[in-house]
């Protein structure tokens, strides 16, 4: 029987009924470090005495008015922003998806107002993530998020992700913008590099496109600039935001110039919660504190700490960890054991971590965390890896065929063993011996089941 719940999530069996800080507490009272912040929702923490002291007086004065009418929340919010960024023009959304529609449909729009109605394609990077709307799972267009769901929105092209020459080329006179996103955040931590950002603003000022940058994980202070492109010293026409931007209430905004945004007038575009008094307070309220160059240095100490820490947990635990990748507080780490399982054993050290695409666990806290809880959460990653190294070597094993390996009696006392992942539901575990003081791959297994995959 289908639960009352639609079942498109994979829940892990967890329950919080209360956050502090960094610090989530579960129904049972036990307290867990939280390094996902909601997928990096949580900027400035759980319960923010700013945050709350902005929602319950608003709450007290208005929660809702139509848009028909002037916000004065909204019209301080759109203020701060263009007063922070390139843009001219803020429209206000309640989530990543539909600042993605947004964006699209405004792009698209400028194409149809310069007299050129056919300029409609946008070109993508491959691994990327923009929501699960339709304009969302088009743009993306991985076999994951959109068999099933066809006929797809038309008119997307997807290239090899950071791949120039690629994006240099797909440019037709059809093309009206790129989308992209500066650190991609569900494709596995995957910042793309500052020349081709520049790179790619080239492209778009030599064709007459927009440029279209989803920063709906990156930006609002995560990568230590207040937007991800400011590293790139580059500029871009339309931007996408959500997520850290509400702190962990709903809401989200396309930013835009004034050339980008031409087509949009009276009409061409709505929301009936968008831009609500409550979201656009508290985002304010988030603005004065996150875009303070103040509180942006110290992100930046604080990503630097943890950063050198997370690579000398990772050298420690060669058989669970590979590398370390990702800018300011948007951190991840490549595993070689399968991400899904280190995730899940974290639960039992009360840690959490979020998984993304290429077997990565995704680190993103609180914007506010402390020293002392990079000290605690490096502490309980490590004996998280150090829980499955014990696992391995004495009970999990995997059995006759599965890993055929000659010489594991031999290695039997520097041997260990990783789990990679080959498709979303399904991993391989590869044997690593020491050799000359250094783990090499000596033998890899069948493929397998996980036990416990992911949703996203
Ligand atoms: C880069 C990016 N864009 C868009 C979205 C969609 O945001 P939402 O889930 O608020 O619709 C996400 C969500 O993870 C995201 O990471």
């Amino acid at each position: 029987m289908i639960p009352s719940i639609l079942p498109t999530y994979c829940r892990a069996p967890l329950s919080f009924v209360k956050g502090e800080g960094i610090w989530l507490i579960e129904a049972d009272g036990r307290r867990f470090l939280d390094l996902g912040a909601g997928i990096a929702v949580n900027a400035l923490g759980h319960a923010h005495p700013a945050l709350v002291a902005t929602l319950t007086d608003q709450a007290n004065a208005l929660w809702h008015v139509s848009n028909l009418y002037q916000i004065p929340q909204q019209q301080v919010l759109a203020d701060k922003l263009v007063a922070a960024s390139f843009a001219d023009t803020v429209f206000f959304t309640n989530s990543g998806a539909e600042s993605c529609e947004l964006a699209v449909k405004m792009v698209r729009k400028y194409g149809f107002e310069q007299g050129q109605p056919d300029k409609v394609e946008i070109l993508t990077f491959g691994g990327s993530f923009h929501g699960r709307s339709s304009a969302g799972i088009a743009a993306a267009g991985s076999e994951k998020m959109t068999t099933g769901f066809g006929p797809l929105l038309p008119g997307f092209v997807h290239l090899p992700w950071g791949d120039h020459d690629a994006m240099r080329a797909a440019i037709t006179d059809k093309t009206v913008g790129i989308l992209v996103e500066p650190v991609q955040g569900e494709g596995g931590i995957r910042p793309l590099p500052n020349v081709c950002l520049k790179g790619l603003r080239d492209l778009c000022d030599k064709h007459g496109i927009l440029l279209i940058l989803d920063e709906v994980q990156c930006g609002i202070g995560r990568t230590g600039k207040l937007f991800a492109h400011e590293w790139a010293g580059i500029e871009p026409d339309i931007m996408m935001v959500a997520k850290g931007i509400g702190g962990g209430f709903p809401l989200g905004a396309v930013l835009a110039t004034e050339q980008a945004a031409s087509g949009m007038t009276a009409g061409t575009h709505g929301s009936t919660y968008g831009g609500n008094p409550l979201g656009c307070a508290v985002g304010a309220t988030v603005m004065d504190i996150v875009a303070d160059p103040d509180f942006l240095a110290k992100v930046n100490r604080k990503a630097g700490l943890l950063r050198q820490k997370l690579e000398e947990l990772s050298t420690a635990h060669p058989g669970v960890f590979e590398s370390v990748r990702g800018v300011g507080l948007m951190l991840g780490i490549k595993c070689r054991m399968s991400n899904t399982e280190v995730v899940n054993a974290g639960y039992a050290h009360q840690v959490i971590t979020v998984p993304a695409a290429d077997n990565v666990i995704r680190l993103l806290p609180p914007l506010t965390i402390t020293e002392d809880d990079i000290a605690e959460a490096i502490s309980r990653l490590d004996t998280t890896a150090a829980s499955l190294k014990a696992t391995w070597s004495h009970s999990s094993f995997p059995g006759p065929g599965l890993c055929p390996c000659p010489d594991r009696r031999q290695g039997r006392n520097t041997w260990t063993i990783s789990w990679i992942s080959i498709k979303p539901h399904q991993t391989r575990c590869v044997i690593w011996l020491i050799t000359q003081n250094q783990w090499k791959p000596h033998a890899r297994g069948g493929p397998r089941a996980n036990r416990m995959t992911n949703s996203r």
